[in-house]
């Protein structure tokens, strides 16, 4: 099987951890702090801040904005569940912004629309390693008083009219196994504000300002040293990585036929975290089928928006978002991963167009 993604850790990565395990500084230690100084480097901005989690990335940054119960957060329906739970865990309600066609991203036409007094806050996410449209969202969040959370979990290294994600507002990232690069588990929050980066430091840890001084409630949502040094040696190889699955998705839009191939609008960086492509007329499923019968670990992300998963709708939901619905019909990932070789590319492609073509 061709797998849909495929951690690569190599000597540095091992060498790396066995380092910490002997060092006998595990967690929140000189490891964690070198991996936040170049992953703020590499994004363009004053602060990093790592995290257990991408998810915990979110829930920090959306915490240290002071985001709460009685709050609204617009954010996009079609993504992995975390960006809207994110909200929920703060006492926020998600409000859904459906979606451009051809980007998967939030679509800046549609936010006004749903701003309300209660509104503090809007979280594009930057899907399947595409950038969402940064200039309208800045400009509505400027004009509304609104705060941005890039979720940025699927965007290591994607640029924006040349800046890179997580510098527009607070950027939030994950390094689970298939993103991009990875920690095992662990994210990051990058900001250029001081007193944001200092309160997600302290909500980090427990609320603690100064060594057991507690003010506020907080968590443990600390990245260890075994995971920041698997993150450091992963950044120096990231942009190569990058480069790897552009190459590759440049490969496979060349050769596909018979589906919709990925879009790159003018000016932003794409960094193929996944390749997506859509298959209508109701034959995704049969596609996807016919894929893993061939041996291509194809995935389908994401086949229900967050608005249509049981519990948002046990909470009321009951929206139409039509873009993001029909897109959960008719998308379909297929391997782009840098692990590939020359002829799985050849695979993929004689396989898709084979069933579409
Ligand atoms: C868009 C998006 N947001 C949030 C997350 C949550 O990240 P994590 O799995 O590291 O908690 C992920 C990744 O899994 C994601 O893809």
């Amino acid at each position: 099987m061709i797998p849909i993604a495929r951690p690569l850790i190599g000597q540095e990565e091992k060498q790396a951890v066995l380092e910490v395990l002997e060092s006998g500084m595990l967690t929140q230690g000189p490891r964690v702090q070198a991996f936040e100084a170049a992953f703020a480097e590499y994004c363009g901005v004053r602060h990093a801040v790592a995290t257990s989690s991408g998810t915990t990335a979110l829930h920090t940054a959306l915490l240290a904005h002071g985001i709460g119960s009685g709050d609204e957060v617009i954010t996009t329906p079609f993504t992995f569940i975390a960006s809207a739970n994110s909200i929920l865990f703060t006492g926020a309600k998600p409000v859904f912004v459906d979606i451009e066609k051809d980007s998967f991203n939030i679509n800046p036409l549609l936010i006004e629309e749903k701003i309300t007094p209660h509104t503090k806050a809007i979280m594009p996410v930057h899907l399947f390693g595409l950038p969402a449209d940064m200039d309208p969202i800045m400009e509505i969040a400027e004009r509304h008083g609104l705060v941005v959370i890039e979720d940025a979990c699927q965007a290591h290294g994607v640029e924006y009219r040349g800046k890179r994600v997580g510098s527009f507002g607070t950027g939030c990232f994950s390094f689970y196994p298939t993103k991009n690069i990875t920690t095992a588990e662990g994210g990051m929050i990058t900001t250029n504000d001081d007193k944001i980066a200092e309160k997600c430091r302290v909500i980090r840890q427990h609320g603690m300002h100064r060594r057991y001084y507690h003010d506020e409630l907080g968590f443990n949502f600390r990245m260890t040293d075994v995971h920041a040094a698997i993150g450091l040696a992963q950044l120096q190889k990231l942009e190569r990585f990058n480069q790897i699955r552009i190459a590759n998705a440049r490969y496979l839009s060349e050769h596909l036929q018979g589906v919709i191939t990925p879009v790159v609008p003018e000016g932003r960086r794409h960094v193929f975290h996944q390749y997506t492509i859509r298959v209508s007329d109701g034959r995704r499923d049969a596609v996807l089928d016919g894929l893993r019968e061939r041996g291509i670990g194809a995935e389908v992300y994401y086949p229900l928006p967050v608005h249509w998963q049981k519990f948002y709708k046990d909470m009321g939901y009951d929206v139409s978002l039509p873009e993001a619905e029909q897109a959960c019909q008719e998308v379909l990932s297929l391997p782009v991963h840098p692990g590939l070789s020359q002829e799985d590319l050849k695979t993929i492609v004689g396989a898709v167009n084979e069933l579409c073509g």
